[in-house]
């Protein structure tokens, strides 16, 4: 295990945290772009808070309304020119990761001289990182993607349909204020799907990293099963604030790089999903639902015995003689069970996807990256037939 890390992004967590936006905008400006997504902010009273709490600390905002889920290149442009127009010296995300990720881009793109669809990664194509990117804060308005907490972004090339991400020291924010109580509009849906996306963050680490991570291993179950605890909670009463805070917090240490530091871990099942949401526009973590089941059956057989701890430690499967690949089934079979109880697909034919396209799937995602002998990097590497079979697995 060999790691150089380090998360500047300070973090102001709790109900009513809201009304610290403006205090901490006002140490990086005085004029912000205010990013918002499809309207949530505007009805349930968010924006009005925020614009309040900026005006209080005598920060004036430029709106740059209309992030769509799976946000695309196109609006990273626009925001980013307002940006430039307007004179901003600080960029706010509020919203959902969509939100947050077009954010951090545009705060980016700014500044950034090449072709736009360059700052994303891509295995085949160029890839050159943004180095230089004005401050941003992010104030999460759904509990899910860790965004607000990471220096990611992921953003859709609508005119190549490809999906991709960025990376880069420049997009930490420098601030999140993470308030559990914009989050109890969030419908049941998207809660269900927060939930999915938060586990899927561990899972990948847990599952596709390096041996010889016993911290990392225990903290991966902590985070899953306080999600199984109380996303089930926030499912059921969107009112529950505990369990809204508890949810939040615990999608925020997901993907925060704490879990998976010195994992090494590649992202498989967030890589297949990327390529079935640039070309069907489905939720994030419906797509993960559907995938990470397939996967794990696919991946168990390689390795049973990590599956059997899974089951085992996570899922609460006894194993009274069980072989390791007898538990590995039953844990995946509960955990696909405990995806359902939520309200999450896990069939690609409940998001309206069938078998046309599978081939082109498999060789989209490996176009986005691959390790250099063609296979998706993951434990065990994945090979264009091997993406084939997890996907018609989930058919
Ligand atoms: O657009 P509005 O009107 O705000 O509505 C949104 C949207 O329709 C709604 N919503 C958000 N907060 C709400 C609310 N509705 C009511 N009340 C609230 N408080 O929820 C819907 C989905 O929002 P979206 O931002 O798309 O969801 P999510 O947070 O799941 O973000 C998904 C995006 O993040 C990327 C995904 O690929 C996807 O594009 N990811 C980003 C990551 C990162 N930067 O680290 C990692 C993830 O693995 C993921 O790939
Ligand atoms: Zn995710």
């Amino acid at each position: 295990m060999q790691f150089n890390f380090q998360n500047p992004t300070r973090i102001n967590f709790g109900a009513g945290k809201l009304s610290e936006l403006g205090t901490e905008a006002g140490t990086y400006g005085k004029k912000a772009l205010l990013v918002t997504g499809g309207g949530s902010v505007k009805r349930n009273g968010t924006f009005d808070r925020a614009l309040e709490s900026l005006k209080a600390a005598g920060v004036s905002a430029v709106e740059c309304a209309g992030v769509e889920p799976n946000p695309r290149l196109s609006t990273v442009l626009r925001g980013a020119q307002i940006a430039r127009d307007e004179g901003c010296d600080v960029v706010v995300a509020l919203g959902g990761g969509s939100t947050m990720d077009a954010a951090k881009a545009m705060a980016a793109m700014v500044f950034y001289e090449g072709e736009p669809w360059d700052m994303f990664f891509s295995s085949e194509g160029t890839f050159i990182p943004p180095t230089k990117a004005l401050p941003i804060i992010t104030v999460p308005t759904l509990a899910a993607t860790g965004s607000e907490m990471n220096n990611g972004a992921v953003i859709t090339n609508e005119e190549t349909t490809e999906k991709s991400f960025v990376n880069a020291p420049v997009l930490f924010p420098k601030v999140a204020i993470v308030d559990p109580e914009l989050t109890v509009t969030v419908p049941k849906d998207q809660t269900a799907y927060g939930v999915c996306d938060l586990i899927t963050h561990v899972t990948e680490g847990y599952f596709n990293g390096v041996d010889g991570t016993p911290l990392q291993d225990r903290f991966a179950e902590g985070v899953i099963q306080t999600a199984m605890e109380w996303g089930p909670k926030a499912v059921a009463d969107g009112n529950d604030l505990e369990a809204r805070a508890q949810v939040q917090w615990a999608s925020v240490v997901a993907l925060n790089g704490w879990v998976q530091v010195g994992t090494s871990a590649g992202y498989p099942v967030h890589m297949i999903e990327h390529t079935l949401s640039a070309h069907h526009d489905v939720a994030h973590a419906a797509g993960l639902a559907v995938v990470n089941p397939s996967w794990m059956r696919f991946a168990a057989r390689k390795r049973p015995e990590r599956f059997a701890r899974f089951a085992e430690r996570v899922l609460g499967v006894e194993r009274n003689g069980k072989t390791d690949e007898d538990a590995a089934r039953e844990g995946i079979d509960r955990f696909e069970a405990f995806l359902r109880s939520i309200g999450c697909p896990t069939h690609l034919s409940e998001l309206g996807i069938g078998d046309e396209l599978i081939e082109r799937y498999a060789e989209d995602t490996l176009r986005i990256i691959n390790d250099g002998k063609g296979n998706l990097p993951a434990r065990p590497p994945m090979s264009r037939e091997d993406i084939i079979e997890v996907l018609r697995g989930a058919l």
